[in-house]
């Protein structure tokens, strides 16, 4: 069986497993980016509410120059590594300013999806024919130690999108470590993060008004039934959208609205939910300066500039690792 662990069960029906039987029930978002949720995830990119795109879209527009001045050593050719690249539309903004600021740099596109990654890679081909593009599809994580062994030439390593908004603090402090593992003195790594504002914009952009982040949940219990013969009945959960401002953490949460029981094929085995009980789905963490300054900090790294959009929605922070 693709991706077996121990217990002979894919490393997504074990998750889904001790997720449904753990008090309270949760699902891991990173099991979100099927194809079908890839492509509602770009949906949501394109919402009136969901600001954080266009913000990063604005910074990469307005300051491309200086984030590759940011990148220090100009002349020296770099692997320009995307992780979770998605479908690129940013970073090509990104990339066309680098070409014409005559960098020598390599594309290294990685992403779960590989819907998402022959889209980017045809459309950055057509766009950029000169450019070289090695895409990789797969997990990000599993591919960092990779890294390593790759090549001796510069990394400028990409993540961006406030992807590292879905992990908890602890997975994020662990996932920079790692990072800090197999960069070198010269590498640079920039990080997309959504910054604190009016909590009224932040809700808005995870229940927004189309119903599109909703469907983008429930494509997950949809996977289950997909991909571990689940009979999960979508329209018995309802979606719900929370912003916390002192923990400045945005949840969403799918909420059985009956009693009932579902069976799960693939584990052989039944989880009972009750009357409006909860299953927390994602976490989407809002940074201020100090947060970031602390992360960068804790796991090894040190700011070397931070990019704002003009509404100070979000910041691209650039990052060296620390002598
Ligand atoms: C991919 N990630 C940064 C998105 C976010 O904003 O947390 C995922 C998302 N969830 C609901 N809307 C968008």
């Amino acid at each position: 069986m693709k991706n077996s662990t121990k217990s002979g069960h894919s490393a997504f029906a074990e998750d889904v497993d001790k997720g449904l039987s753990a008090d309270p029930k949760y699902l891991s978002s990173k099991y979100f980016y099927d194809d079908e949720g890839s492509r509602l995830f770009r949906e949501i990119m394109k919402l009136p509410e969901y600001y954080l795109t266009r913000s990063e879209m604005e910074i990469f527009t307005e300051q491309g120059p200086e984030i590759f001045e940011a990148f220090g050593r100009n002349s020296d050719p770099f692997d320009l590594i995307e992780l979770g690249a998605g479908d690129g539309i940013k970073t090509a903004v990104l990339v066309e300013h680098l070409i014409d600021e005559g960098a020598d740099f390599r594309f290294v596109p990685i992403d779960i999806s590989s819907e998402a990654i022959d889209s980017l890679t045809g459309g950055f081909h057509k766009r950029f024919p000169s450019l070289r593009i090695e895409p990789e599809t797969g997990d990000y994580f599993a591919r960092l130690e990779t890294f390593r062994e790759k090549s001796d030439r510069r990394k400028i390593i990409l993540f961006l999108g406030s992807n590292i908004g879905n992990f908890s603090r602890e997975q994020a402090v662990g996932f920079f470590r790692d990072l800090r593992d197999v960069v070198n003195t010269g590498d640079r790594v920039l990080i997309g993060f959504d910054l604190h504002k009016n909590p009224r914009t932040i809700l808005n952009a995870y229940d927004d008004s189309l119903g599109v982040t909703p469907k983008f949940n429930l494509n997950l219990l949809k996977r289950i039934n997909r991909e571990l013969g689940g009979d999960f009945d979508p329209d018995k959960f309802i979606h719900y959208a929370s912003y916390h401002p002192i923990e400045r953490a945005a949840r969403s949460f799918l909420i059985s609205d009956e009693d009932q029981t579902v069976r799960i094929e693939a584990l052989g085995k039944e989880y009972r939910f009750r009357q409006w009980e909860p299953i927390f789905m994602e976490i989407s963490q809002k940074y201020d300066l100090q947060m970031i300054e602390e992360l960068a900090s804790e796991s090894g790294f040190e700011i070397v500039r931070n990019f704002f959009d003009g509404n100070r929605f979000y910041a691209d922070s650039m990052w060296k690792p620390s002598a």
